[in-house]
């Protein structure tokens, strides 16, 4: 089958290493240009790159030469899917240039999340939001959809399935790894044998998407704590419901919740989201490469209940399940739901 090239914007960042590792191995979609800062630029990818993850650099991309920003460029190739992964303050600006242009942009940044017409897609929970690219003017203009924050990824899967027991109160604590905070990140000086009780603007970032994602009116208190740990975001998580409910009953949903149709053909889609066990010491952050497809599912265990009250401990992959795996499934949601009108443009 004829792969799609797309570019990678960041692909030195902790966000950009995954896009490269995934779609090194991806059936459709092929990594072509690479793209850091001016400072990188012209450099060997695998000379350059602050490699952290627990596999080695995929081979296809050890020798590409890296670009820097220049949609000019991008224009003349004639590529069109976008993964992006620059920092926040940048995209703002370079996305919304990219969508004018004409390209098809799946973003991990928070600057466009919270627009009326972005999306912030998961597909197992919210795939008809990917509608939105129509509002922005697709198939004739170009699109940004966004993918959640990751914290907020690993809440609202869980939540997702619980929904329909009306929630009214959701707290969390969160215990989120240095990897989150991307490089340089924190000095070792700061977070080694520490805890740092304030991740800026993490919080409220939670509230917003939660309520953008799930669609729910409930109270959302989380606090946000970083941790020293270097991947995978461990979340504390209690719930209120409107009435008592049975820890059998919220097992169920979580058992339930299985992706059927069209998500079960998207290669980087969990069969189970969610993988529930009963051990008292699951899950931890270190499981988080674990699962099928890997780091793509959320752990959960230790579910308490009591009457209307709900408590819960979960892990995400914040480098893959919160950040550049959600992208590439949002981007494979996109190829099958407009096939016909993505070949014709490529
Ligand atoms: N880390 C996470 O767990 C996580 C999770 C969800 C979302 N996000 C979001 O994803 C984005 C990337 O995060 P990250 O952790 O990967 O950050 P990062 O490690 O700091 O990487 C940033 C990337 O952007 C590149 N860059 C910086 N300035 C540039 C410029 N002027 N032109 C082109 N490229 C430029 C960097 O290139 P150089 O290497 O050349 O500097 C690097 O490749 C952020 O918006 C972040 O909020 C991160």
């Amino acid at each position: 089958m004829q792969k799609i090239p797309c570019v990678v914007l960041g692909a030195t960042g902790l966000v950009g290493q995954v896009f490269v590792w995934m779609l090194s191995h991806h059936p459709i979609f092929e990594p072509q240009i690479l793209i850091a800062s001016d400072r990188k630029s012209g450099e060997k990818y695998s000379d350059v790159v602050d490699w952290i993850l627990p596999f080695p650099i995929p081979d296809n991309s050890k020798n590409t030469i890296i670009k820097k920003l220049d949609i000019e460029y991008l224009t003349k190739l004639g590529v069109r899917l976008i993964f992006s992964a620059l920092p926040s303050k940048l995209a703002k600006t370079v996305e919304s240039q990219l969508r004018s242009k004409g390209f098809w942009v799946f973003s991990n940044t928070s600057a466009m999340r919270y627009d009326s017409d972005v999306p912030i897609l998961i597909p197992e929970i919210n795939p008809c939001s990917l509608k939105l690219i129509e509002k922005q003017g697709f198939p004739k203009k170009g699109f940004v959809v966004t993918n959640a924050n990751c914290t907020t990824t690993g809440l609202a899967l869980a939540l997702a399935p619980l929904i329909d027991t009306e929630i009214i109160k959701i707290m969390a604590a969160t215990y989120q790894s240095v990897s989150g905070a991307g490089r340089p990140g924190l000095s070792s000086v700061d977070i080694m044998g520490n805890v740092i009780p304030y991740i800026n603007g993490e919080e409220q970032k939670v509230v917003n998407e939660l309520k953008k994602i799930l669609k729910i009116d409930a109270q959302i208190f989380p606090t946000c704590v970083r941790v020293p740990i270097l991947f995978g975001h461990l979340e504390v998580v209690w719930v209120e419901f409107n009435k008592p409910i049975e820890k059998q009953i919220i097992l169920e949903k979580w058992e339930n919740f299985k992706v059927n149709g069209l998500l079960s053909e998207l290669q980087s889609i969990p069969e189970n989201p969610i993988s529930y066990e009963s051990n008292e010491y699951f899950p931890q952050p270190k499981m988080s490469f674990l699962g099928s497809p890997e780091g793509m599912q959320v752990f959960i265990g230790r579910l308490n209940v009591v009457q209307n009250l709900a408590s819960f401990v979960l892990v995400v992959n914040n480098l893959i399940r919160g950040s550049a795996g959600g992208s590439i499934a949002n981007a494979e949601l996109f190829l099958k739901s407009y096939e016909s009108e993505i070949w014709t443009k490529l």
